[in-house]
């Protein structure tokens, strides 16, 4: 996905057209595979640290999710539309949030909704699904709760992994890597 330190047609030049795309030629694509829709969304807004959906994105996405409503889906965005706590990312987070919102509200077949953009683990509840945010293959923010800069800390490299067992997805927090990120990034 694209997010706020990206350029979206620099990742379309890059993989549209291929699988990796869903064989789109823009940021926003499906895929559909067997078990599982894909929908991964472009919050970018040129120049700014926030993001936005706009209402043909979440028009397209509402067609997507009604498209195969027995087929669970991941709707994936690169920034988080609802505050996390952390006032610094907070103030740059989806500005569209209630909208899509309303849009997944519509569907009962959204098993997550994934973002990052925060740079480490949060879960929350939201429209009736999931809001699971990953933290960062590259460095970790800090738990900065009050006002200002959250500082990157030596925490361990991390991804999320997304298991169905059974009838339930699952969600794994997977570090990959000793405490290695540098302290203070900025
Ligand atoms: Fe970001």
């Amino acid at each position: 996905m694209a997010g706020n330190h990206d350029e979206p047609g620099a990742l379309v030049d890059a993989f549209g057209g291929t699988g990796l795309m869903g064989g789109a030629h823009e940021a926003y694509y499906v895929a559909e595979l067997p078990g599982v829709t894909l929908v991964a969304l472009d919050s970018s807004v040129p120049g700014e640290g926030g993001g936005r959906l706009g209402p043909a994105q979440l028009d397209r996405l509402d067609t997507v999710l009604a498209r195969r409503p027995d087929i669970p889906a991941f709707v994936c965005l690169h920034h988080p539309p609802l505050p996390v706590g952390i006032p610094f990312l907070d103030g740059m987070r989806l500005a569209d949030g209630d909208a899509l919102a309303q849009v997944l509200l519509r569907h009962t077949n959204v098993a997550r909704v994934l973002a990052g953009h925060v740079h480490r683990p949060v879960t929350a509840a939201y429209a009736h699904s999931t809001l699971a945010i990953a933290p960062s293959t590259h460095l970790q923010s800090g738990l900065a709760l009050r006002e200002g800069v959250p500082n990157y800390l030596p925490e361990p490299t991390s991804f999320l992994l997304h298991l169905l067992a059974g009838a339930s997805w699952i969600t794994h927090t997977v570090p990959v890597s000793h405490a290695a990120a540098p302290i203070g990034g900025y």
